[in-house]
């Protein structure tokens, strides 16, 4: 009898090792993928602040995209379109100052911003401020949206540092950073090389046009008056069906495998001649990034690794962080600008905020 007791207990010691050390060995691989981060930006900056951040977005998402999955692709378009200028730091969303004035938002590229996203930034900004008071940024709520809509459309689920600041203004000069759709490989390489992407991260980034549309204006001069030789031809004809004229107000998808999920069929597209900008397809064209579409084509999980790396380098560019900026009250207006329905909303805010405490 005593040696059997002595025999399990030999096994429990034995199991809980086992058990202990495996913890162990998960807990130093998950520290081995973060990658280094800038400094003022942590991977645990909520923690004690609102520590119900993630989930309250992540539900929030998840009903906004059973309802319009759209939304998803447009809001990873303006996360890029607000960290690839001025970097990550909610100046996208901010409203021109006078009618007569123009902001970010009112420039080419940004036009094509879904404003439903627009707003569901904003919805997440007051939701998160309801429960938390103003502790996160409009520019930290993008970066985390951004996340989630890959996520929840079936991409890899990676972790991204918190901690940035709102900026105190825009810049609508610095919209000419964005690169154009009809960019070739080289302009795209110089663009992002600029900000320090390499050709491995300009391959993976462009893999967000793995779901969302475009209007005709960006792809048109492809498929008429003549059509380019890069380009599938009965790909062109149902653009063409698509986009009688330039500015017709249709969209087309920009992945013509599964257009809502993020995957790496894009990357199948630009093997069939199938991609819908210059700037997409000219990547299976120029020798310094072909062998890398095709890589992805063919290993899901490869393109899912550098697109998440990819990303939180983007989510880090330029970011203001410790008494920097502010944290604001409103996404699309700054703290200090008071026109009359900020100063109503700012105070309700601050009075739901009093409340809390
Ligand atoms: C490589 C250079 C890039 C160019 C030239 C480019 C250009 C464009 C253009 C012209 C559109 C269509 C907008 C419209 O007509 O509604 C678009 C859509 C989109 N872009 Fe890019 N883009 C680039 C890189 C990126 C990057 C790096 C991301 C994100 C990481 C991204 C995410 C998206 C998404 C998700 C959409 C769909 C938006 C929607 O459905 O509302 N793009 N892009």
């Amino acid at each position: 009898m005593a040696s059997r007791n002595a025999a399990s207990l030999y096994t429990l010691v034995l199991l809980s090792s086992i058990v202990l050390l495996l913890l162990s060995h998960f807990q130093v691989s998950e520290a081995q993928v973060k990658p280094p981060i800038v400094k003022g930006l942590s991977w645990t900056f909520y923690q004690s602040s609102c520590p119900q951040l993630e989930s309250l977005v992540r539900n929030h998402l998840k009903k906004v995209f059973q309802r319009d999955i759209g939304q998803a692709a447009g809001i990873v378009r303006i996360f890029f379109h607000d960290c690839f200028v001025q970097g990550c730091d909610g100046s996208v969303l901010l409203d021109a100052v006078s009618p007569n004035d123009e902001s970010e938002k009112d420039t080419p590229p940004n036009v094509t911003l879904r404003p439903e996203a627009l707003q569901t930034i904003e919805d997440l900004r007051a939701l998160v401020h309801k429960q938390c008071g103003r502790v996160v940024s409009c520019a930290d709520l993008t970066v985390l949206a951004a996340r989630e809509a890959v996520f929840l459309s079936g991409g890899p689920n990676f972790p991204v540092p918190l901690g940035r600041r709102d900026s105190l203004n825009f810049s609508v000069a610095g919209t000419d950073n964005l690169p154009g759709p009809f960019s070739k490989t080289g302009g795209l390489l110089s663009a992002f090389g600029a900000q320090k992407f390499d050709t491995t991260d300009v391959v993976a980034l462009s893999g967000a046009h793995s779901f969302g549309r475009s209007h005709c204006g960006a792809f048109f001069s492809r498929i008429s008056p003549t059509l380019d030789s890069t380009m599938d031809s009965s790909f062109a004809a149902s653009l063409q069906a698509i986009c009688p004229t330039d500015s017709s107000p249709n969209t087309a998808n920009l992945d013509v495998r599964t257009p809502n999920i993020f995957d790496n069929q894009y990357y199948v597209d630009l093997m069939n001649r199938q991609g819908l900008f210059v700037s997409d397809q000219d990547l299976f064209t120029d020798a310094r990034t072909k062998n890398i579409v095709v890589s992805f084509a063919k290993n899901q999980k490869l393109f899912f690794d550098k697109f998440s790396q990819a990303m939180i380098k983007m989510s880090q560019l330029s970011v203001l962080t410790g008494k920097q900026g502010e944290i604001r009250a409103k996404c699309s207006a700054t703290n200090g600008r008071k026109t009359p329905s900020s100063v109503l909303s700012s105070v309700v805010e601050d009075m739901e905020e009093l409340t809390q405490f």
